[in-house]
């Protein structure tokens, strides 16, 4: 196991450029989701122990996305299609950059400390499985090259709700 987390301290950029191939090694072979999701979820997380305060998946069951594996402090477990940031990425369909939780109407606070945030939802043959969560306690956080590469995690996810076992 130790294998897979080579991680050095570089730019944001070569960090994931790291950890990508490490993420898709670990989800090969494997089609259990909750050990995927898990996995991913500490990956990203050890990858950026300062910038990531939290970071997880919300998953669509029914009419609502529901807390699934996470790493950080315990968080709210429902949230309605179109609420929240998590709600409205899924809902629009599309990846959402907050640089100011406190900017964005209807934020859901699970962390009173979280300051920015990023949700990618995760999408199979054009329907939302659910969605990536990444909260940083410093504003303006994420960007584009988040939004890149966790669009490219994203993508290897969604092969693991082809072929779920959960
Ligand atoms: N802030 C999110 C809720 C989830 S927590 O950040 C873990 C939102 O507005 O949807």
């Amino acid at each position: 196991m130790d294998a897979y987390f080579k991680i050095t301290k570089s730019p944001k950029k070569q960090v994931y450029e790291e950890i990508l191939p490490q993420i898709v090694s670990l989800l090969e072979g494997e089609d259990d989701l909750t050990a995927n999701l898990a996995n991913t979820a500490a990956v990203l997380k050890m990858a950026f122990p300062t910038t990531i305060s939290w970071v997880g998946f919300y998953i669509l069951r029914g009419d609502e996305l529901v807390l699934g594996p996470f790493q950080g402090k315990p968080a709210c477990v429902r949230i309605r299609p179109g609420k929240g940031v998590c709600g409205t990425a899924a809902a629009e369909r599309k990846t959402l950059i907050v640089p100011n939780v406190e900017e964005f109407p209807g934020h859901i606070y699970c962390d009173p400390d979280s300051r920015s945030e990023i949700v990618v939802p995760v999408l199979l043959r054009g329907k939302v499985q659910c969605v990536v969560d990444l909260d940083s306690t410093t504003l303006g956080a994420f960007d584009e090259t988040d939004k890149v590469y966790l669009e490219r995690i994203a993508a290897r996810i969604s092969d693991c709700f082809d072929q779920k076992h959960v």
